[in-house]
Protein backbone atom coordinates (compact mmCIF):
# COMPACT_ATOMS: atom_id res chain seq x y z
CA UNK A 1 0.00 0.00 0.00
CA UNK A 2 1.49 3.32 -1.21
CA UNK A 3 0.61 6.76 0.87
CA UNK A 4 1.06 9.83 -0.39
CA UNK A 5 0.80 12.77 1.88
CA UNK A 6 -0.02 15.49 -0.17
CA UNK A 7 -0.41 19.30 0.15
CA UNK A 8 -3.86 20.01 -0.37
CA UNK A 9 -6.81 17.89 -1.79
CA UNK A 10 -5.97 19.83 -4.96
CA UNK A 11 -2.43 18.55 -5.31
CA UNK A 12 -3.74 15.06 -4.31
CA UNK A 13 -6.48 15.78 -7.28
CA UNK A 14 -3.54 16.75 -9.67
CA UNK A 15 -1.44 13.29 -8.84
CA UNK A 16 -4.77 11.62 -9.40
CA UNK A 17 -5.56 12.54 -12.49
CA UNK A 18 -2.12 13.21 -14.24
CA UNK A 19 -2.10 9.06 -13.46
CA UNK A 20 -5.21 8.43 -14.74
CA UNK A 21 -4.54 10.75 -18.23
CA UNK A 22 -1.09 8.77 -18.70
CA UNK A 23 -2.76 5.44 -18.43
CA UNK A 24 -4.77 6.98 -21.06
CA UNK A 25 -2.30 8.03 -23.07
CA UNK A 26 -0.44 4.88 -23.02
CA UNK A 27 -4.25 2.48 -23.34
CA UNK A 28 -6.75 5.13 -25.27
CA UNK A 29 -9.31 1.90 -24.83
CA UNK A 30 -8.87 2.26 -20.99
CA UNK A 31 -11.69 0.34 -18.38
CA UNK A 32 -12.25 2.83 -15.49
CA UNK A 33 -13.82 2.35 -12.71
CA UNK A 34 -15.66 5.53 -11.17
CA UNK A 35 -16.60 6.90 -7.41
CA UNK A 36 -18.85 9.62 -6.73
CA UNK A 37 -19.22 11.82 -3.45
CA UNK A 38 -17.07 15.47 -3.13
CA UNK A 39 -13.98 13.65 -3.03
CA UNK A 40 -13.51 12.87 -6.80
CA UNK A 41 -14.88 16.35 -8.20
CA UNK A 42 -11.33 17.34 -8.74
CA UNK A 43 -9.92 14.86 -10.44
CA UNK A 44 -13.00 14.93 -12.77
CA UNK A 45 -12.85 18.87 -13.88
CA UNK A 46 -9.04 17.92 -14.10
CA UNK A 47 -10.00 14.95 -17.13
CA UNK A 48 -12.23 17.45 -18.31
CA UNK A 49 -9.96 20.26 -18.11
CA UNK A 50 -7.98 17.61 -20.03
CA UNK A 51 -10.66 17.03 -22.68
CA UNK A 52 -11.12 20.34 -23.50
CA UNK A 53 -7.55 21.01 -23.99
CA UNK A 54 -7.45 18.49 -26.56
CA UNK A 55 -4.91 16.75 -24.35
CA UNK A 56 -7.53 13.65 -23.89
CA UNK A 57 -10.10 12.06 -25.66
CA UNK A 58 -12.11 9.23 -24.22
CA UNK A 59 -14.08 7.62 -27.08
CA UNK A 60 -12.58 4.52 -26.63
CA UNK A 61 -13.20 4.48 -22.42
CA UNK A 62 -15.41 2.39 -20.83
CA UNK A 63 -16.60 3.27 -17.39
CA UNK A 64 -18.13 1.11 -14.64
CA UNK A 65 -19.39 2.98 -11.79
CA UNK A 66 -19.09 1.73 -8.24
CA UNK A 67 -22.45 2.11 -6.98
CA UNK A 68 -25.74 3.13 -7.36
CA UNK A 69 -28.94 4.22 -5.17
CA UNK A 70 -31.94 1.59 -4.98
CA UNK A 71 -34.65 2.78 -7.37
CA UNK A 72 -33.69 6.56 -8.04
CA UNK A 73 -33.94 7.62 -11.55
CA UNK A 74 -31.23 8.91 -13.66
CA UNK A 75 -33.04 12.02 -13.67
CA UNK A 76 -32.81 12.82 -9.57
CA UNK A 77 -30.54 15.34 -8.20
CA UNK A 78 -29.07 12.66 -5.93
CA UNK A 79 -28.93 10.10 -8.20
CA UNK A 80 -25.33 8.81 -8.58
CA UNK A 81 -26.03 9.03 -12.67
CA UNK A 82 -26.91 12.54 -12.32
CA UNK A 83 -23.78 13.11 -10.41
CA UNK A 84 -21.58 11.71 -13.10
CA UNK A 85 -23.49 13.13 -16.09
CA UNK A 86 -23.17 16.86 -14.55
CA UNK A 87 -19.42 16.25 -13.37
CA UNK A 88 -17.87 14.27 -16.03
CA UNK A 89 -19.76 12.70 -19.08
CA UNK A 90 -22.13 15.51 -20.04
CA UNK A 91 -18.38 17.35 -20.45
CA UNK A 92 -16.16 14.55 -22.48
CA UNK A 93 -17.06 12.99 -25.81
CA UNK A 94 -17.68 9.16 -24.14
CA UNK A 95 -20.00 7.81 -26.14
CA UNK A 96 -23.24 6.99 -24.12
CA UNK A 97 -22.99 3.29 -25.07
CA UNK A 98 -19.65 2.72 -22.94
CA UNK A 99 -20.99 4.06 -19.64
CA UNK A 100 -21.99 1.25 -17.16
CA UNK A 101 -23.68 1.62 -14.02
CA UNK A 102 -25.14 -1.09 -11.52
CA UNK A 103 -28.45 -2.43 -12.07
CA UNK A 104 -30.80 0.11 -9.43
CA UNK A 105 -34.10 -0.50 -11.21
CA UNK A 106 -36.56 -2.99 -12.39
CA UNK A 107 -36.42 -6.65 -11.78
CA UNK A 108 -33.87 -9.25 -11.36
CA UNK A 109 -31.30 -7.71 -9.86
CA UNK A 110 -29.14 -10.60 -9.16
CA UNK A 111 -28.59 -11.63 -12.23
CA UNK A 112 -28.25 -8.22 -13.07
CA UNK A 113 -25.50 -7.69 -11.03
CA UNK A 114 -23.51 -10.94 -12.13
CA UNK A 115 -23.98 -9.32 -15.35
CA UNK A 116 -22.08 -6.13 -14.49
CA UNK A 117 -19.21 -8.62 -13.23
CA UNK A 118 -19.14 -10.16 -16.72
CA UNK A 119 -19.11 -6.64 -18.86
CA UNK A 120 -16.06 -6.05 -17.02
CA UNK A 121 -14.62 -9.43 -17.55
CA UNK A 122 -15.59 -9.05 -21.25
CA UNK A 123 -13.57 -5.73 -21.90
CA UNK A 124 -10.40 -7.39 -20.24
CA UNK A 125 -10.79 -6.10 -16.36
CA UNK A 126 -11.05 -2.49 -14.82
CA UNK A 127 -7.60 -0.73 -15.79
CA UNK A 128 -7.83 1.76 -12.76
CA UNK A 129 -10.21 2.46 -10.07
CA UNK A 130 -11.02 5.76 -8.41
CA UNK A 131 -12.22 5.32 -4.85
CA UNK A 132 -13.29 7.75 -1.76
CA UNK A 133 -13.84 6.54 1.56
CA UNK A 134 -16.87 6.88 3.70
CA UNK A 135 -16.30 7.63 7.51
CA UNK A 136 -16.90 4.01 8.48
CA UNK A 137 -14.59 2.64 6.40
CA UNK A 138 -16.71 1.80 3.57
CA UNK A 139 -15.49 1.85 -0.24
CA UNK A 140 -18.93 2.05 -2.54
CA UNK A 141 -21.05 0.78 -0.78
CA UNK A 142 -19.53 -1.95 1.05
CA UNK A 143 -20.78 -0.95 4.57
CA UNK A 144 -18.27 -2.71 7.71
CA UNK A 145 -18.86 -6.45 7.75
CA UNK A 146 -19.13 -6.25 3.57
CA UNK A 147 -17.46 -9.99 2.71
CA UNK A 148 -13.72 -9.44 1.27
CA UNK A 149 -14.56 -11.08 -1.67
CA UNK A 150 -18.25 -9.84 -2.08
CA UNK A 151 -19.25 -9.22 -5.96
CA UNK A 152 -21.67 -6.58 -7.45
CA UNK A 153 -24.81 -6.78 -5.59
CA UNK A 154 -27.43 -5.02 -3.70
CA UNK A 155 -26.30 -3.90 0.13
CA UNK A 156 -28.07 -2.04 2.77
CA UNK A 157 -27.33 1.36 4.17
CA UNK A 158 -25.74 1.53 8.01
CA UNK A 159 -27.76 4.20 9.49
CA UNK A 160 -24.02 6.18 9.47
CA UNK A 161 -23.75 6.26 5.66
CA UNK A 162 -27.47 7.37 5.96
CA UNK A 163 -26.50 9.87 8.36
CA UNK A 164 -23.62 11.53 6.50
CA UNK A 165 -25.47 11.52 3.44
CA UNK A 166 -28.77 13.23 5.00
CA UNK A 167 -27.56 17.23 4.35
CA UNK A 168 -28.04 15.96 0.06
CA UNK A 169 -31.64 15.42 0.90
CA UNK A 170 -34.80 17.58 1.30
CA UNK A 171 -36.39 17.55 4.25
CA UNK A 172 -39.86 15.85 2.25
CA UNK A 173 -37.66 13.37 0.43
CA UNK A 174 -37.37 9.90 1.03
CA UNK A 175 -33.37 8.71 1.42
CA UNK A 176 -32.77 5.67 0.41
CA UNK A 177 -31.23 2.47 2.23
CA UNK A 178 -30.32 0.40 -0.02
CA UNK A 179 -27.96 0.56 -3.51
CA UNK A 180 -26.23 -1.84 -5.34
CA UNK A 181 -22.41 -1.81 -5.66
CA UNK A 182 -19.33 -3.28 -6.98
CA UNK A 183 -18.03 -5.92 -4.45
CA UNK A 184 -14.83 -5.82 -2.47
CA UNK A 185 -13.96 -8.58 -4.85
CA UNK A 186 -14.62 -6.80 -7.71
CA UNK A 187 -12.29 -3.53 -6.75
CA UNK A 188 -9.79 -5.64 -5.94
CA UNK A 189 -9.77 -6.89 -9.50
CA UNK A 190 -8.81 -3.92 -10.28
CA UNK A 191 -5.09 -3.22 -11.82
CA UNK A 192 -4.54 -0.29 -10.77
CA UNK A 193 -6.34 1.05 -7.24
CA UNK A 194 -6.47 5.16 -6.65
CA UNK A 195 -7.53 6.16 -3.26
CA UNK A 196 -8.41 10.01 -2.15
CA UNK A 197 -9.59 11.22 1.46
CA UNK A 198 -9.84 14.37 2.65
CA UNK A 199 -11.15 15.83 6.00
CA UNK A 200 -10.60 15.25 9.75
CA UNK A 201 -13.81 13.06 9.47
CA UNK A 202 -11.77 10.50 7.74
CA UNK A 203 -9.04 10.40 9.32
CA UNK A 204 -10.24 7.14 11.94
CA UNK A 205 -11.23 5.21 8.66
CA UNK A 206 -7.96 6.23 6.92
CA UNK A 207 -5.77 4.87 9.95
CA UNK A 208 -8.06 1.82 10.18
CA UNK A 209 -7.18 1.32 6.61
CA UNK A 210 -3.49 1.73 6.24
CA UNK A 211 -2.30 0.82 9.85
CA UNK A 212 -5.39 -1.58 11.07
CA UNK A 213 -5.75 -5.12 10.86
CA UNK A 214 -7.45 -6.53 7.44
CA UNK A 215 -11.13 -6.67 8.42
CA UNK A 216 -14.36 -7.11 6.99
CA UNK A 217 -15.44 -4.27 9.73
CA UNK A 218 -13.14 -1.58 7.60
CA UNK A 219 -13.46 -2.94 4.54
CA UNK A 220 -10.90 -0.18 3.09
CA UNK A 221 -8.26 -2.33 4.98
CA UNK A 222 -9.26 -5.29 2.04
CA UNK A 223 -6.74 -2.95 -0.13
CA UNK A 224 -3.79 -4.05 2.22
CA UNK A 225 -3.88 -7.40 0.21
CA UNK A 226 -3.81 -5.64 -3.45
CA UNK A 227 -0.43 -5.20 -5.01
CA UNK A 228 -1.13 -1.84 -6.70
CA UNK A 229 -3.10 0.41 -4.60
CA UNK A 230 -2.04 4.01 -3.56
CA UNK A 231 -3.67 6.42 -1.24
CA UNK A 232 -3.77 9.86 -1.69
CA UNK A 233 -4.91 11.86 1.68
CA UNK A 234 -4.41 15.46 2.92
CA UNK A 235 -3.00 16.59 5.78
CA UNK A 236 -6.33 16.31 8.08
CA UNK A 237 -6.87 12.58 6.72
CA UNK A 238 -3.25 11.73 7.16
CA UNK A 239 -3.43 12.85 11.07
CA UNK A 240 -3.77 9.79 12.99
CA UNK A 241 -1.19 7.49 11.07
CA UNK A 242 1.43 7.28 13.38
CA UNK A 243 4.38 6.43 10.50
CA UNK A 244 4.22 9.41 8.32
CA UNK A 245 7.42 9.93 8.55
CA UNK A 246 8.02 6.45 6.67
CA UNK A 247 5.64 7.30 4.54
CA UNK A 248 7.18 10.52 3.28
CA UNK A 249 10.49 8.78 3.30
CA UNK A 250 9.46 6.16 1.02
CA UNK A 251 8.01 7.87 -1.22
CA UNK A 252 11.21 9.91 -1.34
CA UNK A 253 13.11 7.31 -1.99
CA UNK A 254 10.67 6.12 -4.37
CA UNK A 255 10.82 9.23 -6.53
CA UNK A 256 14.45 9.56 -6.23
CA UNK A 257 14.46 5.89 -7.79
CA UNK A 258 12.42 6.86 -10.56
CA UNK A 259 14.41 10.17 -11.68
CA UNK A 260 17.33 8.45 -11.92
CA UNK A 261 15.64 5.59 -14.44
CA UNK A 262 15.75 2.86 -12.23
CA UNK A 263 12.29 1.63 -11.66
C1 LIG B 1 -20.67 7.50 -0.66
C2 LIG B 1 -20.13 6.68 -1.83
C3 LIG B 1 -18.65 6.35 -1.69
C4 LIG B 1 -17.89 7.59 -1.29
C5 LIG B 1 -18.41 8.13 0.02
C6 LIG B 1 -17.66 9.34 0.53
O1 LIG B 1 -21.08 6.75 0.41
N1 LIG B 1 -20.86 5.46 -2.02
O2 LIG B 1 -18.18 5.81 -2.91
O3 LIG B 1 -16.52 7.29 -1.18
O4 LIG B 1 -19.78 8.49 -0.18
O5 LIG B 1 -18.20 10.53 0.04
P1 LIG B 1 -17.43 11.92 0.07
O6 LIG B 1 -16.39 11.82 -0.98
O7 LIG B 1 -18.48 12.93 -0.27
O8 LIG B 1 -16.89 12.08 1.43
Amino acid sequence: MRVRLTQSAEHAADLVAHEILTQLRAKPNLVLGLATGSTPIGVYTRLVDAYQSGAASFAKVHTFNLDEYLDLPASHHQSYRFFMQRHLFDAIDIPAAHIHFPPSEGQNLLRRCQQYETEIEDLGGLDIQLLGIGSNGHIGFNEPTSSLRSRTRIKTLTPKTRQDNARFYASDETQPTLAATMGIGTILGARTILLQAFGQKKAEAIRATVEGPVSSYCPASALQLHEDVTLFLDSEAASRLSMQDYYLQTQMHEEQLRREDRM
